[in-house]
């Protein structure tokens, strides 16, 4: 089959995407089966088709870009036109949130991971809780703000501050990769990190921050629709105090252990949960869910639809303590979306 891989997008993760894209294309390169391109959504929103993918230096873009132009968008889709099925390496806004997800269904293309619905809920924190909450799976406490003028910012602080106290975990409702996130334990620091977001107009979700070990659960399904959990990954960030854009992308900002050294009770509870919120959103295919261990159990942080798939993220590093390498996984990945 003809295979595209699309990478890069108009995202905060832009360059994670590239990293990703790269080492997806590589892979599927490798296999004989299939006949791979990228398509890389450039920055300027241009984009093209390729053999030979962009080096770029690992670095967070913009939390809110300007709408890409219209004509490189429909110049831009009519490139899938010859595609029996599309890798999406996209992470982030349009990517993962259930917009290209949407146009490759009108076009009746195939593609790896969750469908529209999935993807934007998974990409929505505060909407995926909700359902959470709903069927009982344990979540942190947490205060939703929608896009704010820095004028109502003194009034939410008191707000927040009786509903949750200090710590607290400020972040992007619909942002990955740490983005934006700040950790503030006191009054001034909430103040910045909600007038930093104020500024450019994004949702955010407040969070208590919890007090735990910082594990990751990636599921995979099979071809019967199975869904099984990998084993587990910990997470030990070595700089500041958590797991942080850096220590995420370069090479040993953090320790993964994999698979995690953890009671045998608390890794079935947490597999259990990963699958549930999996089925829960209604993901396909495969997704990564982020958890806290804490003294009462473990708390489910979210779920990525498309987790990283760069040469230091966590799903990869899963999938070969379960015993699938890395190119098995992208040719399952693959053939799960054709059906
Ligand atoms: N958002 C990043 C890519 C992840 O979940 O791995
Ligand atoms: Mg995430």
């Amino acid at each position: 089959p003809h295979v595209m891989v699309l990478m890069g997008g108009p995202s905060a993760e832009y360059s994670v995407s590239m990293s990703s894209g790269r080492m997806v294309f590589n892979a599927l390169a490798s296999l004989d089966d299939f006949c791979v391109d990228a398509i890389v959504i450039h920055e300027n929103g241009d984009w093209e088709k390729t053999r030979t993918i962009p080096e770029d230096a690992m670095h967070p873009s913009a939390l809110v870009h300007s709408a890409p132009p219209r004509q490189a968008t429909l110049r831009g889709i009519q490139l899938l036109e010859d595609a029996d099925v599309v890798f999406i390496a996209l992470h982030g806004a349009f990517g993962e949130d259930g917009t290209i997800q949407a146009v490759l269904d009108t076009l009746h293309i195939p593609y790896t991971g969750s469908g529209p619905l999935a993807s934007a809920l998974a990409m929505n924190k505060h909407r995926a809780k909700e359902l959470f909450q709903f069927h009982r799976l344990p979540t942190a406490p947490e205060f939703y703000i929608p896009p704010t003028k820095a004028e109502s910012i003194e009034r939410l602080i008191p707000q927040i501050e009786t509903r949750l106290g200090y710590p607290l975990v400020v972040k992007p409702n619909e942002g990955g990769s740490s983005v934006g996130i700040h950790m503030t334990d006191n009054r001034d620091a909430l103040r910045q990190a909600l007038e930093e977001h104020a500024d450019v107009g994004v949702p955010l979700l407040v969070e208590k921050k919890l007090v735990g070990r910082e594990l990751t659960c990636a599921v995979l399904e099979d071809y019967d629709g199975s869904v099984t959990a990998l084993p587990l990954i910990e997470i030990v960030p070595h700089a500041g105090n958590f797991f942080d854009f850096t220590s995420k992308y370069a090479d040993g900002g953090s320790d993964e252990i994999c698979p995690a050294q953890i009671d045998h009770k608390s890794a079935r509870r947490i597999q259990d949960l990963a699958v549930r919120a999996h089925q829960i959103l209604g993901c396909r295919g495969f997704s990564r869910s982020d958890f806290i261990l804490t003294t009462e159990g473990p708390i489910l942080l979210e779920v990525n639809t498309i987790p990283g798939m760069t040469p230091n993220s966590l799903l990869p590093k899963a999938a070969k303590a379960y015993g699938l390498e890395f190119p098995q996984l992208m040719r399952r990945l693959i053939y799960l979306a054709m059906g």
